[in-house]
């Protein structure tokens, strides 16, 4: 076994000693959810094999049709963070209010100090197609000092994240997470069940030349941002274009790619979706947090993503997120500074 033989669990302690008055609770969390995401990355993995695809039947509070692998995932999570004993409330894309936890340990009541939004399936619409999918948290510090939560709790911006992170269940399994020390990646060996480390502090680069984006919205957009995307199509080898067209449709694989091999990942508002599609508090706001901490950017065309005071759990915000220089090229254009 060699010393680079760098365990999830190590490294979340490691990462814990840097801060001497850590109580280890949120490196029990970071370890709880890790643990949940094994459990669904086998539901995934296995889906096809006990019909566990199709419909349920009901739809969640977007009025889309929810499949059985989310309200799977979202069962798994919410489970294993009320056996974790460490979170006062958990919010969910598949509940419409958020669960408040009921923390009875060991005979005493114990109020505990941390919140989670999760999104438990993102990109739940290519399950069947055998697509890459993901589950994406974000954990705040709770800001009542007792009792049960409150909105008060869930409702922060993203800067006062503590930490958040993403496991993509694709071609492998992958957990990247980061507690504001910089951003950090372990891929899950099936044969230990474990995750390893594999990307350690990773950055993205500045520029890059892979835009994703679903065109066929294209119609709906601002003109400012048609002039962009137009921009990247043409020939100008100066600029480096044509830039390379991506996109999955599921969020954490468009992200994860970007992150890795650079890119900007743009869902706009247009007039259909006038606040964009994806959701501030377990999409966008976590999201955002990794890519600054790779030395990226995330903005809703205008503002950072992690200044927005949120209003409601599900509330949606555009997102332009990825390579730093290329999401301040888009705000040129969008705000017609271009
Ligand atoms: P979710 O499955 O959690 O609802 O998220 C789906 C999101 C996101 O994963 C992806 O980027 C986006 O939907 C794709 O939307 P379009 O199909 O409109 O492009
Ligand atoms: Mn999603
Ligand atoms: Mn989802």
């Amino acid at each position: 076994m060699n010393e680079k033989f760098v365990t999830l669990y190590r490294h979340i302690i490691d990462q814990e000693r840097k801060y001497p008055k850590a109580t280890g609770e949120l490196s029990d969390l970071l370890a709880d959810i890790a643990l949940a995401c094994k459990l669904i990355s086998l539901e995934v993995n296995r889906a096809g094999l006990i019909d566990i695809l199709g419909f349920t039947g009901t739809e969640n509070v977007h009025g889309e049709h929810v499949k059985k692998l989310d309200v799977h995932a979202h069962d798994t999570l919410v489970s294993a963070m009320k056996a974790s004993g460490h979170l006062c409330a958990v919010a969910s894309e598949e509940s419409e209010n958020f669960i408040a936890l009921d923390e009875q340990r060991m005979g005493k009541r114990i109020t505990s100090r941390y919140v989670c939004h999760f999104d438990p399936l993102d990109g739940s619409s290519n399950i069947d197609a055998n697509i890459s999918i993901g589950t994406i948290f974000s954990i705040y510090k709770r800001v009542t000092k007792s009792g049960y939560a409150t909105m008060e709790d869930l409702l922060q911006k993203g800067t006062r994240q503590v930490a958040a992170g993403y496991v993509i269940y694709g071609s492998s399994t992958i957990m990247v997470y980061t507690t504001g020390e910089g951003v950090h990646g372990f891929t899950l060996d099936p044969t230990v069940g474990e995750f390893l480390l594999c990307y350690e502090n990773l950055k993205i680069k500045k520029r890059a030349k892979t835009y994703s984006i679903n065109e066929g919205n294209y119609c709906k957009w601002d003109m400012g941002l048609r002039k962009y995307i137009d921009s990247l199509k043409e020939e100008c080898p100066e600029k480096g274009h044509p830039y390379s067209a991506r996109y999955v449709g599921s969020l954490v694989a468009d992200f994860h790619r970007n992150l890795l091999y650079g890119g900007i990942f743009l869902y706009p508002a247009d007039k259909k979706n006038v606040n964009g599609k994806l959701r501030l508090m377990y999409e966008a706001n976590p999201l955002a947090f990794i890519v600054e901490q790779a030395g990226g950017r995330a903005t809703n065309g205008r503002d950072r993503i992690l200044h927005i005071e949120p209003k409601t759990l599900h509330q949606r915000t555009p997102l332009f997120i990825g390579s730093e220089e290329d999401v301040l090229e888009v705000e040129k254009y969008m705000n017609g500074k271009h």
